[in-house]
């Protein structure tokens, strides 16, 4: 069975879901070992099952880590080493992406490591996965893409919160009761760094070598905590901030929302109307526009009938449909734009069809549990297992949503976070809390966006500020993570700090490449227009224009896991 997370990205026309279907790989034909023993897997890949503690304190039993490796093709003279990845959710798997992308990754970091991919604990290929549902057919209830049932709007009733708080009553009863094999316990963010450090001594290294991206950023920075001495290289990109994490609270995360989707007003006035559909004098008006059409779409919803799905395109569609656009300003603002223009003309045909999931097929009387493709499960289990208990009350959640809403317009979206894990009850006395930071036997790199949705700038200020030595690359962009846009500054900067372990200067700021444009087709689209002192980024040699490539392609199927299958 296709998830509505992974239909969606089908839709979208991304690679990621297609990776399993092409080219099988049945993991259950390994046997988990205590060092890697690797099968040729998928083409062109190998993959071992590592056998790792459940619980490092206590015996009991085992957890097997799914690995893939895009192995090194440099002489055994040359080789660095593994490079580990994790996307993010947390519940994004590693060894999908590494499957989709390895030569790409190794595109940005040289032949000479092994690139990769693993699944944290708790997810899609690794065991214990975790699983809260006995069948398809009732994963699918709770998992279908109705946004309004998996990302409701705070704010589109004043029933919704009082309605989603008892969901995750009812969610984290299924989940405890259904934790029959105790496991639940041990999927926490600490037993994934632990791993992180099994499978780089697997490899040989003491030292790891990681890159993390969005929730992954967390896990480096955990990890770096844990085993200051085993760090070799770790780079983390959109920053989450281990304070918020740790403690279920990611008010934080909206500090500079706002400001991105201010950049789409002042990129379409900049743009013109030929390149911005939504086009209107000013940003003023045109963040009118916007209001003026998000209040005619609360008081009539559109209703969309095409050939395979029907659904509305109401309230929570829309502000779903806005917040999913900020993550990636670079590919989805033009299109956006046009679809704002759209539904101002009463058509909500393409805004619907652009973002349907296919017909749910499944054979709903087969038991499938555990689901491989569970990344709903294995985000609450992680976020909420890392946190406290929470014990919040409806009116103490209606505060929080009240707090938030003074920070952020999008309080509206993100306030679920919260919610998620107010009926959790599953968390391991003893498990790591924060804080961050430490003495690590190499500098981490810090990259963090300008303008970035939910992992603000001063997030990546504040990590690196627990780290000595650490440095801040800002890349000049809106948009979640450093793959918004591929910049030879920055990736150039990432190569270089793991090939040769230089760091870039403090202070440094990248710009994106030329190529990367808000509103392509736009008199003054090129980066010719850039303002700042930063070097230009233009493509100088073949070998820079397929650096940026791979980005751009491992861009394409990351950013996706991190906006969580919302209608882009
Ligand atoms: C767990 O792994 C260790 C080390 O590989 C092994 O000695 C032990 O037998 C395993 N335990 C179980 C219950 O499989
Ligand atoms: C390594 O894997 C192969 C098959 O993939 C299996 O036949 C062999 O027994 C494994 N070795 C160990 C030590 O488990
Ligand atoms: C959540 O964090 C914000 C700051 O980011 C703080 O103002 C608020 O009091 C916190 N809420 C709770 C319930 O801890
Ligand atoms: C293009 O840039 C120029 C100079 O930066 C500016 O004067 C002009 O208004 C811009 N064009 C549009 C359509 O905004
Ligand atoms: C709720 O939505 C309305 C638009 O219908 C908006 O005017 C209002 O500011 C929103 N409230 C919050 C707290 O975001
Ligand atoms: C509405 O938009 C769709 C897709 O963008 C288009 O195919 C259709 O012709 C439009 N309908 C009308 C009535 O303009
Ligand atoms: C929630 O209640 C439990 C049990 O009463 C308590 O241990 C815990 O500290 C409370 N959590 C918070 C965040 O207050
Ligand atoms: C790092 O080491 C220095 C010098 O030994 C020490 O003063 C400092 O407190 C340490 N910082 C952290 C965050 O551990
Ligand atoms: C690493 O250092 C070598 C030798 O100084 C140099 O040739 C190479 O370009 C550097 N690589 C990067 C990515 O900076
Ligand atoms: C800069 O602008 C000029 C003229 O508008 C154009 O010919 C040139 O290709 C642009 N350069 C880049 C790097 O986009």
């Amino acid at each position: 069975m296709i998830p509505s997370f992974l239909a969606r990205l089908a839709v979208a026309g991304l690679l990621i879901s297609n990776v399993l279907a092409d080219s099988e790989f049945d993991w259950e034909t390994l046997t988990a070992t205590a060092s890697l023993n690797w099968t040729s897997c998928y083409t062109g890949f190998e993959c071992s099952l590592l056998e790792v503690p459940l619980d490092y304190s206590a015996d009991k039993g085992n957890a097997s880590i799914a690995v893939v490796r895009y192995p090194s093709t440099a002489p055994k003279s040359e080789y660095l080493g593994p490079i580990l990845f994790n996307p993010g959710g947390p519940g994004g798997s590693g060894v999908t992406t590494i499957v989709a992308l390895g030569a790409e990754f190794a595109e940005i970091f040289g032949n000479q490591f092994d690139i990769v991919g693993f699944d944290p604990r708790g997810v899609s290929f690794s065991k214990p996965a975790v699983s809260f549902f006995k069948t398809a057919a009732e994963r699918q209830s709770w998992t279908a893409p109705d946004l309004d049932f998996r990302y409701p709007s705070l704010n589109a009733s004043a029933g919704v919160i009082p309605n989603v708080w008892g969901q995750f009553q009812l969610i984290g009863q299924l989940a405890e009761e259904r934790d029959t094999d105790d496991v639940l316990q041990y999927i926490t963010t600490d037993n994934v760094a632990r791993d992180m450090l099994r499978i780089s001594q697997a490899f040989g290294y003491e030292k790891l070598q990681y890159w993390g991206v969005s929730y992954g950023s967390l896990l480096g920075a955990t990890f770096a905590t844990l085993f200051p001495n085993n760090v070799g290289r770790i780079a983390i990109d959109g920053i989450m901030d281990w304070e918020a994490w740790y403690s279920s609270n990611l008010t934080g995360s909206l500090q500079d929302t706002d400001k991105t989707l201010q950049t789409f007003f002042d990129g379409c006035v900049a743009a013109g109307p030929s390149a911005c559909a939504f086009y209107a004098p000013s940003s003023a008006e045109i963040a009118a526009n916007l209001a003026a059409l998000t209040e005619s779409i609360r008081a009539q919803p559109f209703p969309v009938k095409t050939d395979i799905s029907h659904g509305l395109v109401d309230f929570t569609f829309f502000r779903n449909y806005i917040f999913a656009a900020l993550y990636s300003p670079y590919n989805a603002f033009a299109g956006f734009a046009q679809g704002l223009a759209a539904l101002a003309s009463g058509n909500a045909t393409g805004v619907y069809a652009a973002n349907q999931a296919p017909e749910f097929e499944c054979d709903c009387s087969v038991d499938r549990a555990p689901f491989t493709e569970n990344i709903y499960e294995s985000l609450i289990a992680t976020s909420c297992g890392d946190g406290p208990q929470l014990n919040d009350s409806i009116s103490d959640l209606r505060a929080f949503y009240e707090r938030q809403t003074e920070l952020s317009s999008f309080a509206d979206i993100w306030g679920l976070w919260r919610i998620h894990c107010t009926g959790w009850k599953v968390h391991r006395p003893g498990r790591f809390q924060g804080p961050v930071g430490g003495n690590t036997s190499f500098p981490l790199l810090v990259i963090g966006n300008t303008a970035d949705p939910v992992t603000p700038l001063a997030w990546a200020h504040k990590a690196s500020a627990a780290f000595p030595g650490s440095v801040v690359l800002t890349q000049d962009t809106p948009g979640h993570m450093s793959l918004v846009a591929p910049s030879l500054c920055t990736h150039g900067a990432l190569r270089a700090y793991f090939q040769n372990g230089t760091l870039p200067a403090a202070g440094t700021v990248c710009e994106p490449d030329a190529s990367a444009v808000l509103f392509p087709g736009a008199p003054n689209a090129t980066a010719n227009t850039s303002t700042t002192n930063a070097p230009k980024t233009l493509l100088a040699t073949a070998a820079d224009g397929k650096l940026l490539d791979a980005v751009r392609k491992i861009g394409n199927v990351v950013r996706p896991i991190a906006a969580m299958g919302r209608p882009l």
